[in-house]
């Protein structure tokens, strides 16, 4: 079977969240299953030099906006799988990786441009596996060409949600510039009054899955469908959810080049070096018997920020230290800063984004705070399960399918969590967590049901190759 993962973002080339770390690792974890597998994602300014190995193609025409786009396509193994880097400089040569006002645009060219690529190899693939809005236009683009067009014609398609909440709308005056003027097209991408690249994805995939399984449950409600539950309702028979994997080549404690001693489940005397360089870094007084909390995160709403301002003081009150590696909205890195500035003894902040960082922070903390307002998957707290810090998180998405709380009578359990999005009941899994901190050996046992846990690729990829294969004989 030959599948092509297409995707805004794919690690090591770009990065700003978790979809970056999926798409880099799926394509690897499927060809380890032995699925003929092809991963093309733009080439951006970041994207680092080392990993452009040479150019694939250097005239990939783009039929594009009444006109031709001259494209390259650059190649790469770079991830561990066959990888096409679409090298536009008008459009992806910019200061950051999203947040431009023709974002749509964007990837309405990404998408074109990536299906162009794969009509210029040859061979069509069996599966096209997309990843959030950025690609729903080759979905719609696909539905509608293998009507007439041979070379699409067995092509399937499969849309993965990574984030509901970010759904690429634009005008609809706009569509026929990307070339989809049809009837079948306009109703594909009309969400209330504009076009949702999101809902078109949604609506012209074969199949679509999530990134854990009750996520898959909760976007089909008002809540967390963002106005399109009533469209995951009406094809819930074709959605699954399939848990997200960690890569343990780059995620793991025993080997991982980023820290300054190494451990895993049978010996963690490394983890107190971890620590101790840990609050060195940071500055901190080094007292090795004050848990740390760690948080790492994007600094937006759905994060619960506003829970952890609320938690914060009485954390504090504790003698405990806080680290926080992130950036984003603007209150809530003056809020880290204000409190860095009020306890500066305590905490320590780095704003904005460091790859190295994050692994010596899950190394050396005790404890993840994860107070999601929703989380579709959520990957720190499985990397904090490997790297023997205790997750305390809320009960959504994947957050819930991956931690177990902690239960002392049968020595179960890997993490807290709690259920209302509220601050007391937040408090409440900390002091719980605390407690059982204050006594080696019920932490230890914690952290070593965390390390001993499986969430490799390996497990989801043959999920998602049982998707691709119910997918074909649809
Ligand atoms: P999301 O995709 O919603 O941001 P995930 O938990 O799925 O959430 O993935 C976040 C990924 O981004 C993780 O690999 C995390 O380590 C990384 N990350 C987030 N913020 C930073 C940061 N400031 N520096 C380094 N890595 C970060
Ligand atoms: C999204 C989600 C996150 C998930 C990631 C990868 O960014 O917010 O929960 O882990 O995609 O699927």
């Amino acid at each position: 079977m030959r599948v092509a993962v297409i995707s805004a973002e794919a690690v090591p080339y770009s990065k700003t969240g978790g979809l970056g770390d999926v798409a880099g690792a799926l394509p690897k974890a499927l060809k380890a299953v032995g699925i003929d597998s092809l991963l093309i994602t733009p080439c951006y300014w970041q994207t680092k030099g080392e990993y452009i190995w040479h150019t694939a193609i250097d005239d990939l025409y783009v039929n594009w906006r009444g006109g031709t786009y001259h494209a390259k396509a650059f190649y790469s193994e770079a991830n561990g799988s066959p990888t096409f880097l679409i090298d536009a400089p008008s459009y992806f040569h910019r200061d950051s990786i999203y947040g431009y006002r023709e974002d749509h645009e964007r990837f309405a060219f990404f998408s074109h441009a990536a299906l162009t690529l794969l009509r210029r190899l040859g061979t069509a693939p069996d599966i096209v596996h997309l990843n959030d809005w950025h690609t729903g236009f080759a979905a719609v683009e696909i539905a509608e060409s293998r009507r007439w067009d041979a070379f699409w014609r067995n092509t399937r398609t499969v849309f993965s949600i990574h984030n509901m909440a970010y759904q690429g709308g634009f005008g609809s005056e706009e569509l026929w510039k990307f070339g989809f003027g049809s009837e079948f097209a306009r109703n594909a991408f009309a969400f209330n009054g504009y076009a949702s690249a999101m809902k078109a994805g949604l609506e012209a995939s074969d199949t679509l899955s999530t990134v854990s399984r009750r996520y898959g449950y909760e976007i089909q409600t008002p809540e967390n469908g963002y106005g399109l539950d009533w469209l995951t309702r009406l094809r819930a028979d074709r959605l699954v959810g399939i848990t997200n994997g960690v890569d343990y080549e780059v995620w793991n404690p025993a080997t991982d080049p980023e820290l300054p001693a190494h451990f895993d489940a049978n010996d963690l005397s490394g983890k107190a070096e971890c620590k101790r360089q840990l609050l060195d870094e940071f500055h901190l007084p080094v007292d090795l018997s004050r848990p740390v909390f760690a948080s790492i995160t994007r600094l937006t709403d759905q994060k619960g920020i506003d829970l952890m301002m609320q938690v914060a003081g009485e954390i504090l009150a504790t003698g405990s230290y806080i680290v926080s590696l992130g950036s984003g909205e603007k209150r809530y890195e003056d809020f880290w800063q204000r409190l860095r500035d009020h306890a500066p003894r305590q905490v320590g902040i780095y704003r904005g984004y460091n790859e190295s960082l994050a692994h010596r922070i899950e190394a050396g903390a005790d404890m993840f705070l994860m107070p999601s307002k929703f989380e579709p998957c959520g990957l720190n707290q499985m990397y904090s399960l490997r790297y023997g810090t205790v997750p305390i998180v809320r009960a959504v998405g994947g957050l819930d399918d991956t931690v177990e709380n902690w239960d002392t009578v049968t020595g179960t359990g890997n993490g807290f969590k709690f259920g209302p999005y509220r601050a007391d009941r937040f408090l409440e899994r900390i002091y719980e967590a605390l407690f059982a901190y204050a006594d080696r050996d019920s932490w230890q046992r914690i952290q070593r049901n965390g390390m001993s846990i499986d969430n490799s690729w390996e497990n989801a990829a043959r999920k998602y190759v049982e998707l691709y294969n119910w997918t074909l004989r649809l």
